[in-house]
């Protein structure tokens, strides 16, 4: 095979600024004052797709953003490998905290990154880890050495939950038919310690509203004599963990998977630094449940986190008030075989039947998804394994990932396969926080990395 590295060489400055050009266009997928722009993200991969060498190039339109299908069959009995990925991103708040704007991509270099890094939003998460496959694929074409037959299927609505993406798979399993799905949306353990994500968290998430008194109330003539719903709130969402940081929603460790101690033993192998960790966050402790690691609870056990908390007077000065109401956005990132649903009714049961006499509460569910964990037996995974060594000289550790891409457990149940999750991000890379940023060499090395995996796929499934 022609060397995937020389043509990254070659072509690298191009790589960049079609990619720079990609992250300008703000495809906030959860605020629709930037519909255009998603769509106009939408097509704009379509056409990436179509300089790549996609023969069939399609804007799938559902009830929400657009789907890009694209794909080359060079031969049926080859094998298929189907990438996904998604094009929008998450919204940049808090915008004061970043140091350069968040569509006007600049390459900065940072400790980790000394070679530069791309700063803006959408740079690892995922448009940046997304274009990689469309750059490998430019490189399989042009060099005529793409070994087997490839479909494409990126998406605009991951960061809202990926509802028509849903439908869009079981309504087509025929097209989407493959043999492997691939990703790169998740990270690896650091530069020099490539790593294969073998696990997702499932997630529920979930609004809850406490309404007090009709209206808002004189915190003097009134207080102390009903309940105030910020009071009620706060002390309902403490309770939702014991002295030990267990969760203590009846039966929602139910059907948690418990690793054996070898596994655990396994897992504690991969070169992790608590110091570095405190180090980075600026913190003195770590904090979580009870008899588990930090590696442990941010990947193999089930979690409960407010994501934001509102109500009442947060203004300037001081407003003495009981608000009427109390609100929370509160998410569970789960295991595989906690379903996310039971959860989430098991979340509503006991979040309403721990509610005090003199306020309601209301429990609304956004979204959700399964957990997921794949072999390292696997063809996939032995490719990737192998695409990994042959680039980074090293045998890539397998990890468990703490976060959640929900549609991938929904792509074994419909289309039958496995997913092999090859991410090109480190945990440092700020997704979804302001400054969020990706290695030069991580874009470009995954570039290069990508095309051993269809290789040895290919090979492998001889
Ligand atoms: N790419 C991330 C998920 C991710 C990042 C997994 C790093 C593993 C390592 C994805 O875009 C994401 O942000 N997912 C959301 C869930 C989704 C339903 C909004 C998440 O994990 O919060
Ligand atoms: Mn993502
Ligand atoms: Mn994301």
């Amino acid at each position: 095979m022609q060397d995937s590295r020389s043509y990254v060489e070659k072509h690298q400055k191009r790589f960049l600024n079609e990619l720079i050009d990609l992250l300008k266009i703000p495809s906030i997928s959860a605020d629709s004052a930037y519909k255009k722009d998603v769509i106009n993200t939408a097509d704009e991969v379509a056409k990436s797709l179509k300089d790549a060498g996609c023969d069939t190039v399609e804007i799938c339109e559902t009830d929400g953003y657009p789907i890009i299908y694209a794909h080359k069959i060079i031969d049926k009995d080859l094998p298929t490998i189907l990438v996904y990925g998604h094009y929008d991103v998450q919204p940049p708040d808090p915008i004061d905290l970043w140091t350069s704007p968040p569509f006007e991509p600049v390459i900065k270099s940072t400790e980790l990154h000394p070679e530069g890094a791309i700063f803006a939003r959408g740079a690892c998460d995922d448009k940046g880890q997304m274009y990689m496959h469309v750059k490998a694929m430019e490189f399989m074409t042009q060099t005529n050495q793409l070994p087997c037959n490839v479909k494409f299927m990126i998406e605009g609505e991951e960061e809202v939950g990926s509802v028509n993406l849903a439908t869009f798979v079981k309504n087509n399993q025929e097209k989407l038919k493959n043999d492997v799905i691939l990703i790169s949306d998740t990270g690896m353990i650091a530069k020099d310690v490539p790593s294969i994500t073998t696990g997702l968290r499932g997630l529920s998430y979930v609004e809850v509203e406490v309404i007090g008194p009709n209206r808002d109330l004189h915190s003097g003539l009134y207080g102390g004599a009903v309940a105030n719903p910020i009071n009620v709130l706060t002390k309902m969402i403490a309770s939702l963990h014991d002295e030990n940081n267990h969760i203590t929603i009846p039966g929602f460790y139910n059907n948690v998977e418990e690793l054996s101690l070898e596994e655990r033993a396994e897992m504690a192998k991969a070169p992790f630094s608590l110091e570095n960790y405190k180090k980075a966050l600026d913190i003195e402790a770590v904090y979580g449940e009870n008899g588990y690691s930090t590696n442990e609870r941010n990947s193999i056990r089930p979690t409960l986190d407010v994501n934001g908390i509102w109500g009442g007077y947060t203004g300037e000065g001081a407003k003495t008030v009981i608000a009427s109401k109390a609100y929370a956005k509160i998410s569970m990132r789960l295991v595989p075989n906690q379903d996310w649903e039971t959860i989430t009714d098991l979340f509503k049961t006991h979040f309403e039947s721990i509610a005090p006499k003199g306020v309601k509460v209301k429990v609304t569910p956004h979204h959700g998804g399964q957990g997921y964990v794949t072999p390292i037996d696997s063809l996939g995974y032995q490719a990737a394994s192998k695409a990994y060594e042959t680039t980074f000289g090293k045998k890539p550790i397998p990890q468990r990932s703490g976060g959640s891409i929900p549609i991938v457990s929904l792509f074994e149940e419909e289309l039958k396969s496995k997913t092999i999750l090859m991410g090109f991000g480190l945990d440092s890379d700020a997704i979804h926080s302001p400054d969020e940023h990706f290695g030069v060499w991580n874009y470009l090395k995954g570039i290069e990395t990508i095309p051993y995996f269809y290789k040895y796929f290919t090979e492998l499934k001889k």
